[in-house]
Order: C-alpha cells, then sequence, then structure tokens
C-alpha cells in the first residue's frame, strides 16, 4: 500500500509573515489527515516555517537543491544547508524550473541524486507542454525526463515524482481524471521497465496542475495517483481540503 502524499508549492510566494500566520492555521486543520503532509517553500522562509510547523505533521521542504557540497554556485542552495534546518524534501526539476532557468535533465539527475545521498526525499517533476501533448509525444517525452533524470539511482522507491503537465499549471486547466491517470500509469510502467516491476509499485507519483478542493477528490480516486503537488491552492487553508480529501464530504 502507498500512503498518499499532499505537499504544496509555494513557488516565489509568502513571507515569514503571511507564510507562518498560513501554517498556524493549517495545523489544526490537517492534524488528522491520512496521508503524508508537506510545504515546499522558498529557501529563505525554511528556517521561519520549519520553527512555525515544530510539532505537528507538516513537514517543510524546499523548492530546488544543488548537487554540489558547497562552492562556487551563487544562489544555489546545498543539501547540507537544507538538512541544517531538518528539511525533509526538495522539488526538483519543476517546470518552472525547465522553461525559465534552463534546467536539464542532466541537471535534475545530479540534483536527485544529490538529495537521496543526503537523505532528502527528492519530488522530481515530469511532464509534457501543450505542444507536446498535441503533437502526441507525450509519453516520449516523459520517458526520456525519467530515465535521464533518475539515471543511476539505486532505490528508486526514496523518490517521489510529480507529474505536472505544464499546460495544467497556473491554468485553472486541470487534466482530466482520465488523463492524468493515464499517464501516471505510464510512468509507473517507465519505472517497472527502468527499474523493477516490484519497485514501481511501490513508487509515490503525485499529481500537479490546477489541483483544488473541487477536482482533488477525483484525481486521488485514480488507481495510480498517490497524491499532489499544489500550487496556487496551497497559499490558503483550502490546502487543507485538499490534504482531507477523504474527509470533505462537500468537494
Ligand atoms: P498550480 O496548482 O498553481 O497550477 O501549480 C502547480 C504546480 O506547479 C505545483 O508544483
Amino acid at each position: 500500500m502507498r500512503r498518499p502524499f499532499i505537499a504544496g508549492n509555494w513557488k516565489m510566494n509568502m513571507t515569514a509573515e503571511s507564510g507562518t500566520k498560513l501554517i498556524e492555521e493549517l495545523k489544526p486543520l490537517v492534524k488528522d489527515a491520512n496521508c503524508d503532509v508537506a510545504l515546499c517553500v522558498p529557501a529563505i522562509l525554511i528556517p521561519a516555517m520549519v520553527k512555525a510547523a515544530q510539532g505537528s505533521n507538516i513537514a517543510i521542504g524546499a523548492e530546488n537543491v544543488h548537487w554540489a557540497e558547497s562552492g562556487a554556485y551563487t544562489g544555489e542552495i546545498s543539501c547540507a544547508q537544507l538538512k541544517e534546518y531538518g528539511v525533509k524534501y526538495a522539488i526538483i526539476g519543476h517546470s518552472e524550473r525547465r522553461q525559465y532557468f534552463g534546467e536539464t535533465d542532466e541537471g535534475v539527475n545530479k540534483r536527485t541524486l544529490a538529495a537521496l545521498a543526503h537523505g532528502i526525499t527528492p519530488i522530481v517533476c515530469v511532464g509534457e507542454t501543450l505542444e507536446e501533448r498535441e503533437g502526441g509525444v507525450t509519453e516520449k517525452v516523459i520517458y526520456k525526463q525519467l530515465k535521464d533524470g533518475l539515471a543511476g539511482v539505486e532505490d528508486v522507491t526514496k523518490v517521489v515524482i510529480a507529474y505536472e503537465p505544464v499546460w495544467a499549471i497556473g491554468t485553472g486547466r486541470t487534466a482530466t481524471n482520465v488523463q492524468a491517470q493515464e499517464t501516471i500509469a505510464f510512468i509507473r510502467k517507465t519505472i517497472g521497465e527502468l527499474f523493477c516491476p516490484k519497485c514501481a509499485e511501490k513508487v509515490i507519483i503525485q499529481y500537479g496542475g490546477s489541483m483544488n478542493a473541487k477536482n482533488c477528490k477525483g484525481l486521488m480516486a485514480q488507481p495510480d495517483i498517490d497524491g499532489g503537488l499544489i500550487g496556487s491552492a496551497s497559499l490558503k487553508t483550502e490546502f487543507a481540503q485538499i490534504v482531507n480529501y477523504d474527509n470533505y464530504f462537500e468537494n
């Protein structure tokens, strides 16, 4: 059985003050969740958010991590720097990093291997653009992202994968339950081929892209969807409704 995992991605939003306030509000609302819960926050907010989430079931994650131990990498954050604050997760290869900051599958791979070596769970993002979906190359694109991004990973069950179709991110256009399930089943099958079928059954695969309190229940009901990576809906208490997707009858 795979334990569901709902994570937020604050992207470049919130301040120490507004973030602390939100976490204080969320804590009682998510305390009985039947899933793992995390908020991935901007690096500068990590110390304050770790403090705010202390004693709760909300884990704090980072939005990226560099592969080197230390050195001349201006603007980057190392695994050791994250570990110092007890950070458990790091998003890697988000489409916004790929699109706006030139991150490649090779970089995703190095970051993933470094995170694993330091006991940080990488949330590795994959997904196709609208052009790629319409061109019928979704599976080809995702296969390459998985093969190159996860090359050399020894225990793939320690990796979380987030399927985020680029056309569904921040657009309000969610993949249908069927589209998300189909592609995530393909991802699981590919993990089985690249690693081993038994490992593939254990890997947590999230859906991300305009997931919200209204559509989360349908997405989470799909057999291969184990969780969500939530952008804008993680900036408000709506995140708690998603975390409690199995308890909110009005959803
Ligand atoms: P939205 O939920 O705002 O579409 O963002 C999804 C996302 O990119 C999470 O990483």
